[in-house]
């Protein structure tokens, strides 16, 4: 287990703390962002577990999440621990040859992977705008290709530093404001 190093920079207020509470470890660079480092897919799928425990928790239901980063970087993982933390028992796959996958837990899931989108008049036939308009969360593999076109709650970029060790960087949106405090990362 590493160590967890937190920097907050909430209200103009620096914060430097450690947590040693889970397994999961990284740095808040504010309340709008965290960088959080994993060594497993476990760790990351308890990323993924504690980003739905924000959504339920704050009661925001309808959400959309982009997640960017290479083949294998472990998008689809993330996706798990989400449908995981919202109490979904599906086995959860990257939807890459039917674009959507849903699932249901305590709200919807529409897990969409855009691997195989290059032209944006596709996402039309996907019909992939009328699902981020219901309540639910939306989970968009490769959601950098649909950052003109939808609004994104949350970015969550994935690095593959090596073969088990990945840098996740997470971008909060207003939509978060107020629901990221030490529970995130605690
Ligand atoms: N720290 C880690 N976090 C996530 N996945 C990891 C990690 N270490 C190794 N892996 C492996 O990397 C792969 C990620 O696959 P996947 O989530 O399908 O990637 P993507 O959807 O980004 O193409 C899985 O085989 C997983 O077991
Ligand atoms: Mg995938």
């Amino acid at each position: 287990m590493a160590t967890f190093l937190v920097y907050m920079n909430a209200q103009g207020d620096n914060l430097l703390k450690l947590s040693k509470n889970n397994g999961i470890y990284g740095i808040i660079l504010s309340m709008k962002e965290a960088t959080v480092k994993t060594k497993s897919e476990e760790e990351t799928i308890k990323v993924g577990k504690k980003i739905a425990g924000l959504i339920l928790n704050n009661n925001i239901d309808k959400i959309v999440i982009s997640l960017i980063g290479e083949l294998g970087a472990g998008k689809t993982v993330i996706a798990k621990g989400i449908a995981e933390g919202i109490g979904c028992t599906d086995s959860v796959e990257s939807p890459t040859f039917t674009f959507l996958h849903i699932h249901k837990g305590k709200l919807p899931l529409y897990h969409f992977d855009l691997y195989r989108v290059n032209d944006i008049n596709d996402i039309d036939e996907i019909g992939m705008l009328e699902y981020i308009e219901k309540i639910g969360i939306t989970v968009i593999e490769w959601g950098d290709k649909i950052k003109d076109l939808v609004e994104i709650d949350l970015i969550i970029k994935i690095n593959k530093v090596d073969e088990n060790e990945r840098e996740i960087n997470l971008i909060f949106s207003e939509t978060f404001r107020g629901a990221i405090d030490e529970d995130f990362i605690n």
